[in-house]
């Protein structure tokens, strides 16, 4: 990997946008979920931080619950980061398209490459980050880190009862799609000014552009937490990095 602390060779800059504005519903009463702690750490500090490890990144933009960035401003303050790494912190909005424009309109006009991340992806180790970023330097438009499915899926016909099966896809055609995903700035801020339907990801705007989207191998580290037994997989995870790296 080069070294990247400074712009690449083409001058481009690197921008994280990371989404923290959600409750956490899935994840059952308490504070917004990215306030939550793994091991003791808020999830939010573990994401920023899992940014910040790329040398590429020179800023992230954390998108706060709509009450909450004076509290975010002061948890960032409190906790240890990088110094090569500029931080914003703005207000988020109702919905995750909302609360990632809301970063977007934050974003200075110097960065080239935006990537947005879930802070409730904490722990996505930052060869993923690295690799996600190469393949837009190298000339895709929106990039996704994406990973094979266990399981056999099924369409079916929501129903109160047992649900008819209509189809069985062809699992090997299928990923799983994570974040951090990335972007040519251009590109994402003409999507999220374009696409109003209601997503779950941000390359899927890309896509309704009619843009080529391109898939690169996500990690089994990059998982979300979204209910509670994710808590239990993150904090195993954090366990199994403190064995095998010391810290
Ligand atoms: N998010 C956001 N603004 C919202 C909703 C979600 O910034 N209005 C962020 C979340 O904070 C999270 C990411 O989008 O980091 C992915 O969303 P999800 O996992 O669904 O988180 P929540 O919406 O908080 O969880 P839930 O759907 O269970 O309430
Ligand atoms: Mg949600």
């Amino acid at each position: 990997m080069s070294d990247d602390s400074r712009p690449s060779p083409t001058g481009v800059r690197t921008a994280v946008v990371i989404p923290a504005a959600g409750r956490g519903v899935r994840l059952g009463p308490g504070a917004p979920k990215a306030l939550r702690a793994l091991n003791g750490t808020p999830i939010l500090i573990h994401a920023v931080r899992a940014m910040a490890a790329s040398r590429a990144v020179s800023l992230v933009i954390v998108v706060a619950p709509p009450d909450g960035a004076a509290e975010v401003k002061s948890l960032l303050d409190a906790h240890a980061l990088p110094e090569r790494t500029d931080i914003l912190v703005v207000p988020g909005g109702d919905t995750r398209q909302e609360s990632v424009k809301r970063g977007l309109d934050a974003l200075p006009p110097e960065y080239g490459i935006v990537l947005v991340h879930d802070a409730a992806r904490p722990l996505v180790p930052v060869d993923t980050v690295d690799t996600v970023i190469d393949a837009v330097r190298q000339g895709a438009p929106a990039v996704v880190p994406a990973l094979p499915l266990a399981d056999t899926v099924k369409e079916v016909e929501p129903a109160a009862g047992p649900e008819p099966v209509l189809s069985t896809p062809d699992r090997s055609r299928l990923r799983a799609v994570q974040t951090p995903q990335g972007f040519d700035r251009a590109t994402l801020i003409r999507a999220h000014e374009t696409v109003t339907d209601d997503v779950t990801d941000d390359a899927s705007m890309v896509e309704q552009l009619g843009l080529q989207v391109v898939a690169v191998p996500g990690h089994e580290e990059a998982f979300k937490v979204t209910r509670p037994l994710d808590l239990v997989l993150a904090e195993a995870v954090l366990a199994r990095r403190r064995l095998t790296d010391g810290f």
